[in-house]
């Protein structure tokens, strides 16, 4: 029997954290053995608040690095395919084919265009059209490999969605071609290590899946804890604490977890004591992925050949897309006619010409 498939991925930004992790990561690692997974580095959608040439200049680093922590997270290019948007020129014919099926007021009605405009300090009035069109973009993305589940955070739900209308649009008026994508809305958010509640790049309070045993171990001893707790022998808040929420997260032995609570909460156990062990826990968490990125790391050139071999697969499967949408729409049938007969007549005549000057065709 066919695997279902997922479609799912993210704009090449930079380093991922453990909050990317435990956000997404995590469930595509899961998934892949379930699911044809194609996973997409975004760089056309970076375009739409991006498009300086130092922007577009760092794609190539960010890519590198994200698919390096996808690798060392455990998703495995043999099970699936990674590939970058650009290299797909199908996604532009698509999107602009998906324009014309949704009205301008329905995407401005979906909320996460104003808060990626408000992010890159755009005034509502200057959003470009692609930034308007990021959902149809994204449809594009999902539609092409045919798609039928696209793992997301909230935020993208309501991207997932415009893509069900789309899709259901484009069957309606030509044809069943597109399985109805559903949304898997995904992920806990880790709060960061200054106690805020999302674990965010831009604002200095991540850790890194990159990051080495010492960079943790500095980050977790400068971790927020319970700000009442002055001394160790004041009993202390374990919820909304991050560091609890972490071992919550990454220590397996529950147990242990809980004791240490529970002395927390009576004032019977130190903060660095407590560091101490989640400094340990996030270290042997990190160290299996720490061994897959040396691994990828080390030779020269895998990484790119991995995005480059991906870009193929999805081309071919785009390509056999496009091929369908254009049949069913009627698009450039007549086009395609011509330009068949055109190339036979070429190369008849080519042959004729041999002949005549005595050269074996
Ligand atoms: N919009 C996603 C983000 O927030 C990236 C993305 C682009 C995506 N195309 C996609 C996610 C298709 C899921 C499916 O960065």
């Amino acid at each position: 029997m066919e695997r279902k498939r997922i479609l799912t991925g993210d704009r090449p930004t930079g380093l991922l954290h453990l909050g990317h992790y435990v956000g997404s990561l995590r469930n595509r690692v899961r998934l892949q053995d379930e699911y044809e997974c194609f996973f997409i580095i975004a760089d056309l959608h970076m375009l739409t608040t991006k498009n300086t040439t130092e922007d577009i200049a760092a794609v190539a680093d960010n890519a590198r690095g994200m698919v390096l922590d996808y690798l060392a997270a455990g998703i495995d290019p043999a099970k699936c395919t990674i590939f970058l948007q650009s290299a797909v020129h199908e996604t532009y014919e698509l999107a602009l084919l998906l324009g014309n099926l949704v009205t301008v007021p329905r995407l401005t009605r979906v909320p996460s265009i104003k808060d990626m405009a408000r992010a890159a300090m755009l005034d509502v009035e200057a959003i470009p059209f692609g930034l308007l069109g990021y959902p149809v973009l994204q449809a594009a993305d999902i539609l092409l490999p045919r798609a039928h589940l696209v793992p997301v955070g909230k935020d993208n739900q309501a991207h997932v969605e415009v893509t069900r209308e789309l899709a259901r649009r484009f069957n309606n008026l030509y044809g069943e071609v597109f399985p109805i994508p559903d949304d898997l809305v995904q992920g806990d958010s880790l709060p960061g290590t200054d106690g805020q509640a999302k674990m965010s790049k831009s604002i200095g309070n991540a850790i890194f899946l990159s990051d080495d045993a010492a960079s943790v171990r500095k980050k977790v001893q400068g971790m927020y804890t319970d700000p009442n707790r002055i001394r160790a022998d004041i009993p202390g808040n374990v919820e909304g604490n991050p560091v609890f929420t972490y071992l919550d997260h990454f220590d397996s032995d529950r147990a242990v977890v809980e004791e240490l609570k529970e002395r927390y909460r009576a004032g019977k156990v130190g903060d660095v004591e407590v560091k101490e062990r989640l400094a340990r826990t996030l270290n042997a968490f990190l160290d299996p992925m720490r061994e897959r990125r040396a691994y990828y790391a080390s030779q020269s050139g895998l990484v790119d050949e991995i995005i480059y071999e991906g870009s193929l697969r999805m081309r071919q499967e785009a390509a056999e897309t496009m091929r369908i949408v254009k049949k069913a729409m009627g698009l450039s049938g007549t086009f395609n006619r011509i330009a068949r007969k055109a190339e036979e007549r070429a190369k008849k005549l080519g042959r004729a010409a041999a002949a005549r000057a005595g050269e074996p065709a």
